[in-house]
């Protein structure tokens, strides 16, 4: 690389950084070392953590890291190459099975993350000529993962299920309609039944992302695609796609985001098989978890909800930033989400919850948030 070049990147990213700065989208990284129940050190504090997606605790708990640790010590750091050449350690085989018949599917194939599971599996299902049909809330990945398709992409409302079916009028070649199972914003569940019956109605495939609800609320799903993760309660690494014993090997020809990727290190797989068995047998885990959003819900006068994700909305980006660093101050670690990740005037404080949280700190936090509410004057 000569000067010049590092002088023109260097001014390119400089000028973008500014624009991102003036429009109040630029970002930045955090380090935050996390702990036992909640606990998050940020810049040498310790705070309780309500934001992130450990929703049952179990990145923490001690067998799921000792199983992980085993792994290590007897199989090394790394899989070593792709699922396809030597990378396909037999403890991805073990997860798919059990994750098969967790979710009531015939096959399941682990990818290296949810967000490579949905980019790798929606260009299989559908290319150019075809149609998506997928909720206007779906995530950024989903959105991707159909860009990537070459299909035509159509939005429906919000869970509005009889526009998804208006949407599909007419349409030629392959359908396929998208959404998430809970809104990872939102906190609030997809109507399944409903886009269900729209899909069979209309000869479309229904596919849903499920990375809010595994292991923490029990849907009836009845979509033949299912995708999922395992690092938000499963609290390992990786990601899912569960279908169609066909579909599912289908994946390891077609998926370029399995076939061009390193497989998942042993340890991960190992975590999260450990994991898994303890989300299923210890489900008083997942009852805590739901039963801390509600209290929190309850007393901060929000509707009730059925996952573990609670949104307090704040409209301006500015007011999110100054209740998120009010909660700080206090030792209560809540991200402001910004836009884009949520609609323009949207800006919230999303506040999610763990079986590890104390009924007293949700009792704290919610004091906390209503009398930020009245501060920033949101009614
Ligand atoms: C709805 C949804 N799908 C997929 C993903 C991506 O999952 P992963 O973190 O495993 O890549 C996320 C994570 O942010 C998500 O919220």
């Amino acid at each position: 690389m000569t000067r010049t070049d590092f002088a023109t990147l260097e001014a390119f990213a400089a000028d973008r950084l500014e624009m991102l700065e003036e429009t109040g989208l630029r970002r930045e990284l955090q380090p935050t070392a996390r702990g036992a129940g909640a606990g998050a050190v940020r810049s040498g504090r310790e705070m309780i953590s309500f934001c992130d997606n450990d929703y049952l605790g179990l990145s923490m708990d001690p067998r799921v890291i000792e199983a992980g640790a085993r792994a290590l010590r007897t199989f090394g750091a790394g899989a070593g190459a792709s699922r396809l050449v030597t990378g396909d350690h037999p403890l991805n085989h073990e997860l798919e099975t059990m994750i098969a018949r967790l979710k009531g599917l015939p096959a399941a194939r682990v990818f290296g993350s949810g967000y490579l599971a949905n980019i790798g599996v929606v260009p299989v299902l559908v290319g150019p000529g075809d149609l998506i049909v997928m909720d206007e809330l779906s995530h950024s990945c989903l959105h991707a993962g159909a860009r990537l398709s070459g299909a035509r992409v159509e939005r429906f409302r919000h869970n509005d299920a009889a526009h998804a079916g208006e949407l599909l009028t007419g349409a030629r070649g392959r359908s396929l309609v998208i959404t998430e199972t809970v809104f990872s914003m939102d906190g609030d569940i997809a109507p399944l039944a409903d886009l269900a019956a729209v899909c069979a109605r209309r000869s479309a495939w229904l596919m849903t992302d499920d990375a809010h609800g595994f292991g923490v609320v029990e849907v009836d799903n009845p979509a033949p695609i299912q995708v999922g993760t395992l690092s938000k309660a499963v609290g390992a690494y990786g990601g899912y796609v569960a279908g169609p014993a066909a579909l599912i090997d289908l994946l390891a020809s077609r998926a370029r985001s399995l076939v061009y990727t390193t497989g998942l290190p042993p340890s991960v797989l190992a975590s999260a098989l450990a994991s898994i068995e303890i989300m299923s047998s210890e489900p008083q885990l997942a009852a805590t978890c739901l039963a801390n959003a509600r209290l929190f819900a309850s007393l901060i006068g929000h509707e009730p909800v059925d996952s573990a994700i609670v949104p307090v909305v704040f409209g301006e980006t500015a007011k999110a930033m100054h209740a998120s660093e009010a909660l700080a101050r206090e030792g209560y670690l809540v991200s402001a989400i910004r836009p884009p990740t949520v609609p323009e005037g949207t800006a919230r404080l999303r506040f999610t919850f763990s079986a590890t949280h104390r009924e007293a700190d949700v009792r704290t936090l919610a004091a906390l948030v209503l009398r930020q509410l009245e501060v920033e004057k949101v009614h």
